[in-house]
């Protein structure tokens, strides 16, 4: 069985990915903080669908522990053929009035873990040339995000990173796609503060409806999967209208 690495599968949209690669048949190997969460969700896996599920527990801002997960995915001979780039955090306020730390926390989890895993797993998928990468980004990547700032410039990041490497394994079988959500009902909006703001209480998505189109995205080879059409007519207008525009709208609707 093909087997299929998912990052923050503890909850939210990482959780309803690791169901649907489960249902498809992957074997899963999950990681996030909470131990129990992927615990209870490695049994579930395991009952419903008859796959090997593997819980690694990590903390993915530190840089010693995503290496150790990679050590442990090797001492125990599993072959990752799909990594699911989903762990990941936001966090709403001025740069200057937010944690070092946690913005730091930030970059680790949502830019220098993705890479970091997605380098070390390569090689190998491009090896056996089966299987590929699904980064959770977000509609975030197309503007600036005032009192958000280094959420959405992470965010600008893995949709970069994913179409530049799509474009270095084009000549392999690998798929290789970038799932950029809007606002979905999950741990993130309290989170990250951003519950409390119109654009959650009016149009959220469900976490396994977010899924789903990255599932079939990817399974599909898309480059980008945008779900549903509000956030795709908010891509749209980003890419209409002048940067300075978005920015000063982004900033009005996050309270900038
Ligand atoms: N919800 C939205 O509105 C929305 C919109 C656009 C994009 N996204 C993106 O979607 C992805 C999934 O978010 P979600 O909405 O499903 O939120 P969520 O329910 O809060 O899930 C986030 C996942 O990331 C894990 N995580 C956070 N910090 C971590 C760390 N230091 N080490 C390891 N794992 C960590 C969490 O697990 P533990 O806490 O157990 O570690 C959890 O499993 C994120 O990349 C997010 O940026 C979300």
């Amino acid at each position: 069985m093909p087997i299929t690495l998912v990052t923050g599968a503890s909850s939210g949209i990482g959780l309803e990915l690791a169901k649907l690669f489960a249902a498809g048949g992957d074997d899963l190997v999950l990681t996030a903080r909470s131990e129990d969460k992927l615990n209870e969700l490695a049994n579930d896996l395991r009952q419903k669908h008859r796959v090997t599920a593997t819980v690694i527990p990590s903390d993915l801002s530190k840089i010693d522990q995503v290496d150790r997960l990679c050590d442990r995915i090797e001492d125990r001979g599993l072959q990752i053929d799909t990594i699911v780039n989903n762990a990941g955090f936001g966090a709403l306020g001025k740069l200057a009035d937010l944690s070092v730390e946690r913005q730091t926390d930030m970059l680790m989890v949502n830019i220098v873990a993705l890479t970091r895993l997605t380098r070390k797993m390569l090689p190998g998928m491009v090896r056996r040339n089966s299987g590929g990468v699904l980064n959770v980004g977000s509609i975030a990547a197309y503007q600036a995000g005032p009192n958000m700032a280094v959420y959405y410039a992470s965010k600008a990041y893995v949709l970069s990173f994913t179409e530049a490497i799509r474009e270095e394994l084009a000549d392999t079988d690998l798929h290789v796609t970038c799932l950029e959500p809007g606002a979905t009902e999950s741990d993130f909006g309290d989170d990250s503060g951003m519950g409390k703001l119109s654009m959650f209480s009016s149009q959220t998505m469900s976490a396994d409806v977010v899924a789903k189109a990255g599932y079939e995205g990817f399974r599909n080879n898309e480059d980008v999967v945008i779900p549903g059409w509000k956030n795709r007519l908010m891509v749209i207008g980003s890419s209409v209208l002048p940067r300075f525009a978005t920015r000063k709208l982004i900033g009005k609707i996050q309270g900038a």
